[in-house]
């Protein structure tokens, strides 16, 4: 007989590992749900708790450069980064946290975070 979470854990290490930012949001979450069949995926959203089958996620403020270094243990093969402040208005409202998320955060934290995980592609 089969044990089913021996399975998957064999399954889990043979698997690419796929890592996107804002899991919790309208394109993260599709993408999660369209391919977490053929990646081990874990993924990191803000406000919004995810629970996902097969798939890890955890908390985390990308402007936190504190909280990217944690990830460090992930090493995903790929990346996806959906996480962005995608309101219109609130941006044009708070310009700051919007350059700080969508552009500072984005460039400065997390892309040398991706190089650190040696990802093989990052895309966007
Ligand atoms: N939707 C589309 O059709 C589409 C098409 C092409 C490109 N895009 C681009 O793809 C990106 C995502 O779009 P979307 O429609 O999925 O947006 P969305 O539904 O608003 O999702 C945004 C995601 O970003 C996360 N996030 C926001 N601030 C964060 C922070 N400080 N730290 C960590 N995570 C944070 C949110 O987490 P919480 O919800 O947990 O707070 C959420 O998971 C945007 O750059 C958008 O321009 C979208």
């Amino acid at each position: 007989m089969v044990d089913e979470n021996r399975f998957k854990e064999d399954v889990g290490r043979i698997l690419k590992r796929l890592f996107i930012t804002g899991i919790s949001g309208l394109l993260g979450s599709n993408i999660a749900k369209a391919a977490r069949d053929r990646f081990k995926i874990f993924g990191i959203y803000h406000n919004h708790p995810v629970r996902m089958r097969d798939v890890k996620c955890f908390q985390m403020d990308l402007s936190k450069t504190k909280n990217v270094e944690e990830l460090e243990n992930i090493l995903p093969d790929f990346i996806i980064h959906c996480a962005a402040l995608t309101d219109v208005d609130y941006c044009e409202k708070h310009s700051r946290e919007a350059r700080r998320i969508n552009a500072i955060a984005s460039t400065f934290s997390f892309v040398p975070l991706a190089i650190n995980f040696r990802a093989r592609r990052h895309l966007r």
